[in-house]
């Protein structure tokens, strides 16, 4: 093989290494969390988790256009890639379901209603390639903003989640301070209060 054919082929597959997502330089600050739009490459989006994967691709902007959920993505620059995702819909839980008992205060105070209102975090996940990189905790801290936006036009009680696993749920509490429904067998089903979350964010930010 003349020397040149072989050092242009090596030039190529250099190329496309430096092209290739995982090695390109990642900058968090570039990464801004948007609501989800036709502009998004949702196809392209590859999650450790399958479920949270196939939303992304197959169903979160219908759900999103129909407003059964309010989508999120987060995006780098100007970049379409789906970094990570996430939707808001709002929920209750009824007073007397021993399950989803959050608490001894939501069950006093919405004893009336008998049923606790809610906004429930659903789907977030990250792409495989960029976990472990802090993509994870911006949109948690999106979505606990926009609650907190939310709890200014109606009453809430917090913001609800399904963990996926142990693992995940020792993350939403230990870095965000979710804690686990008082009637959880698993500890998986968990929550943040609307007045901790006021009382932790920033004066006038909700
Ligand atoms: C869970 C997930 C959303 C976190 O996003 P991320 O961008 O990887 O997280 P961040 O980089 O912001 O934070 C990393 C932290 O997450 C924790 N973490 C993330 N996934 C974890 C897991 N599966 N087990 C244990 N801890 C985990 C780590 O402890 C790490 O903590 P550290 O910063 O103190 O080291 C992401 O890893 C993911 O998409 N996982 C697959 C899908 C999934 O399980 N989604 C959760 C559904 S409830």
């Amino acid at each position: 093989m003349p020397e040149s054919a072989g050092t242009n082929r090596e030039t190529e597959s250099a190329a496309l290494v430096a092209e290739s997502p995982k090695e390109l330089e990642f900058d968090l600050e570039s990464v801004h969390i948007e609501p989800i739009a036709k502009k998004h490459k949702r196809s392209a989006f590859v999650c450790t988790n399958g479920t949270i994967q196939n939303y992304c691709r197959n169903n979160a902007r219908q759900h999103n256009d129909d407003y059964m959920v309010r989508a999120f993505v987060a995006c780098s620059g100007d970049s379409p890639e789906v970094l990570g995702y996430y939707y808001l819909a709002l929920t209750s839980y009824k007073i007397g379901d021993s399950d989803n008992r959050l608490d001894d205060r939501s069950d006093v105070k919405f004893d009336r209603s008998k049923a606790v209102p809610a906004v429930y975090l659903g789907m977030i996940g990250v792409h495989t390639d960029y976990q472990g990189k802090g993509i994870g905790s911006l949109l948690m801290m999106d979505a606990i903003q926009r609650t907190a936006k939310i709890s200014q036009h109606a009453g809430l009680y917090a913001l609800a989640l399904d963990a996926v696993d142990e693992a995940v749920a020792a993350y939403y509490s230990g870095k965000f301070g979710f804690k686990s429904f008082k009637g959880s067998t698993t500890g998986l089903e968990m929550f943040l209060p609307i007045l901790e979350i006021l009382a932790a964010l920033p004066r006038g930010t909700a």
